[in-house]
Order: structure tokens, then C-alpha cells, then sequence
């Protein structure tokens, strides 16, 4: 049976990795790699919808400071295509805790802490079409 395909999913650079200048880095792995980036802009999140974005963890204790953290400056958000994108660029990304992000992924590259881990990607296809869809108009991604 063939797995992945060519998907789309839902990146971000967040807040933390936007401040620290990462973000040219960030699209250069992307770009490495072979994703074609079909959305880009920089916002910054209101914050109905960073509790939509991240309504499946509102029950959690470190939700308030999620959504603080995400709306509290700019975040790039991206659209990316790409054979079996969704697992790759979570792949990318390294493990939620920077700690135990295998070396040479984004997160143990640049991050330390797990509510500050520069990026985040959707984690099926599922959720990277809502995520895609509250972030992005269908006229704003490349055809
Ligand atoms: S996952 O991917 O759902 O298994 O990871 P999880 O540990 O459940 O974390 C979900 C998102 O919440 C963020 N997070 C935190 N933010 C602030 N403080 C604390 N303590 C914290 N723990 C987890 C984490 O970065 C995940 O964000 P995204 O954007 O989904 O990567």
C-alpha cells in the first residue's frame, strides 16, 4: 500500500522564533527540503482565534499562557505542499519538548523550553485542513 502523497499541512513560526530573527533559517530548511511554501504572512493572532486553533487543549492547565504566548506578537504562519508534508514537517520540527528533539530537528536546534518551540505543525490531515482553513482564504494559497 502506498502511504503520504502530496498534502498540504499548517505550519507556524512562533511568536518566539519570529522575535529571534529565525525565521529566514526556518524557510531555508523548508525550501531544503523540497516543501513548497502556497501560503505566507506574518500576523499577529487574535485571540478567538488561537483558542479555535488550540481548542482541543483548553482543558489543560497551560492553556491560558498557550494562547498569551501565541497572540503575544507576531507569528508567521505558512501553508506547505509536499509529498507526505504532514508527518515530514513535524519530522522537521523534533519533539514537542525540546529535550527530547532528536538532533539536527528545528526544536533541538533552537529551542529549550516546550511552551516556547519555535514552530508548530498540524498533526493530521484532519487538523491541517481546519488549521489551514482558519488561517488562510482559499484565494490566498497558490492553486
Ligand atoms: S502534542 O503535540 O499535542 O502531543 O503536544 P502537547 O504536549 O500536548 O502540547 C500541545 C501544545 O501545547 C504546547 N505546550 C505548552 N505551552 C505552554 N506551556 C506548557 N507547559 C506547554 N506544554 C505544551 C506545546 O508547545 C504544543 O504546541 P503546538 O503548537 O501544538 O506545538
Amino acid at each position: 500500500m502506498l502511504l503520504g502523497g502530496m498534502e498540504r499541512t499548517f505550519a507556524m513560526i512562533k511568536p518566539d522564533g519570529v522575535r529571534r530573527g529565525l525565521t529566514p533559517e526556518i524557510l531555508a530548511r523548508i525550501a531544503r527540503k523540497g516543501y513548497r511554501v502556497v501560503g505566507l504572512k506574518q500576523m499577529v493572532i487574535a485571540r478567538e482565534t488561537a483558542e479555535n486553533h488550540y481548542a482541543e487543549h483548553r482543558e489543560r492547565p497551560f492553556f491560558g499562557e498557550l494562547v498569551d504566548f501565541i497572540t503575544g506578537g507576531p507569528v508567521v504562519a505558512l501553508a506547505l505542499e509536499g509529498e507526505n508534508a504532514i508527518a515530514g514537517w513535524r519530522a522537521m520540527m523534533g519533539a514537542t519538548n525540546p529535550a527530547n528533539a532528536a538532533p539536527g530537528t528545528i526544536r533541538a536546534d533552537f529551542a529549550t523550553t516546550t511552551g516556547e518551540n519555535v514552530t508548530h505543525g498540524s498533526d493530521s490531515p484532519g487538523s491541517a485542513q481546519r488549521e489551514l482553513a482558519l488561517f488562510f482564504h482559499d484565494g490566498e494559497l497558490l492553486a
